[in-house]
């Protein structure tokens, strides 16, 4: 089978919830992958910034391998013995003092969702079914009903309606119109946030905006959550994106590198005060926790600590950054991010499209892909050297130049 039997397959019998650049990959490495015609990619997109450690990276696959070896599932039902393990370890990494363990980003974010509402009734005496969540304009926090209700994206929650109520959306990167929100607003739990917004484009608020949005949370009695699905664990080149601004929030949510890309792991950090109004039998998952999953999870963050990621990241990026914001082209709009979660803002022309640069971009062994249409995401693995990120600034320039 070639590139087009493969393409035709998936789009006959899949369903047709994405646009995928028409590339059939087989095989990854590091920073590397291959398609089905043995043709090199360097991987610019990192599963949307899961492979923060690489592709199948040797320590993560390992940890994988042993435990497959031993045990893959308990379910909640029973104790394991590497469940405590891993939560020991991620609530020191992380310094809170509970783990609740999901699997995908978005069960982690209606975690939080959750323990934010339980903790309102339970700690703030908001009348029951009358909490309210702020949330941010042109979030992005996954797709289940109640997520999408968050949005303000038509492509998200259009036609999938009737949406769940207790949401107030604000601009995001504007602190009085949260401050307006909870002054005017008494029974408000939570102020949920992307520290950077991620699918929004890589949308970076500006200085000071986290912590004076925390400082408002905390006058008011608000929980101030952190949805770093996409920019923690050292994509944004410190451990946190609120790091940058010594916020520590209240609900910490993760996802995505908490497994370096190998099986769905997220979860949810907080407190005791706050995790512990989640009783038994009132949340959970059969998946959340699974032996591999810690496994996989105390590996990959190892990893993000051994191989001083988060400092690679900051190096790499100011590269990236320095290197495209000097380099003019017609259609480079605007070059921003932090660490290695970056974008190229792009302007059609003479009918040429960000979609069009990144299969040219393809073509030259490099993938990344356009969001929102204009914009194209540029987040490769952390582990990237100065040579590998030479060659792929050279890779993106010429390929520019091509239009
Ligand atoms: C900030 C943020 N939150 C949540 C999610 C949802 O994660 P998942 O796709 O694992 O459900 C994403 C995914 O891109 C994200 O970027």
């Amino acid at each position: 089978m070639n590139t087009e039997d493969f393409i035709h397959r998936e789009e006959y019998y899949g369903a047709h919830n994405y646009h995928p650049l028409p590339v059939v990959l087989s095989k990854g490495e590091g920073v590397y992958v291959w398609d089905v015609e043995g043709k090199r990619y360097y991987d610019f997109l990192s599963g949307y910034s899961a492979l923060s450690q690489g592709h199948r990276h040797p320590k993560i696959i390992q940890a994988l391998k042993d435990q497959a070896d031993r045990l893959t599932l308990v379910s909640r039902a029973f104790y394991a013995d590497v469940l405590g393990e891993y939560e020991e370890f991620a609530c020191d990494f992380f310094g809170y003092e509970k783990l609740l363990p999901m699997n995908t980003g978005a069960e982690a974010v209606e975690t939080a969702l959750k323990l934010a509402r339980r903790w309102g009734y339970v700690r703030k005496d908001v009348p029951e079914n009358e909490g309210v969540i702020v949330v941010c304009s042109e979030n992005f926090h996954g797709r289940t009903i109640t997520i999408i209700s968050m949005s303000t994206d038509p492509s998200s929650f259009s036609q999938f309606g009737p949406y769940t109520p207790g949401f107030i959306k604000i601009p995001y990167d504007n602190v009085d119109a949260l401050r307006r929100v909870l002054a005017e607003e008494p029974n408000v739990v939570g102020f949920l946030l992307e520290p950077i917004q991620g699918e929004a484009g890589v949308v970076v608020p500006r200085e000071g905006y986290l912590k004076a949005c925390y400082e408002a949370c905390k006058e008011h009695g608000v929980l101030f959550i952190a949805d770093e699905v996409q920019s923690g664990i050292a994509r944004t080149g410190k451990l946190l994106a609120c790091d940058y601004e010594d916020v520590r929030p209240d609900i910490l949510i993760l996802g995505k590198a908490l497994s370096g890309g190998v099986t769905p792991v997220s979860a949810v950090l907080a407190d005791d005060d706050i995790m512990l109004t989640i009783k038994p039998g009132e949340h959970g998952s059969t998946f959340g926790g699974n032996p591999l999953a810690c496994k996989v999870g105390i590996a990959a963050l190892q990893v993000v600590k051994e191989e001083k990621l988060a400092e690679n990241a900051q190096k790499m990026g100011e590269l990236f950054r320095d290197s495209m914001s000097a380099f003019k082209h017609p259609m480079i709009q605007e070059v921003r991010g932090k660490g290695l979660l970056n974008a190229i803002v792009t302007k059609p022309k003479e009918g040429v499209v960000a979609w069009d640069i990144c299969v040219r971009l393809k073509d030259h062994g490099l993938l990344a892909k356009p969001t929102h249409d204009h914009i194209i995401r540029f987040t490769p693995p952390l582990i990237i050297t100065e040579e590998q990120m030479q060659a792929c600034l050279q890779i993106i320039k010429d390929t520019f130049n091509e239009f």
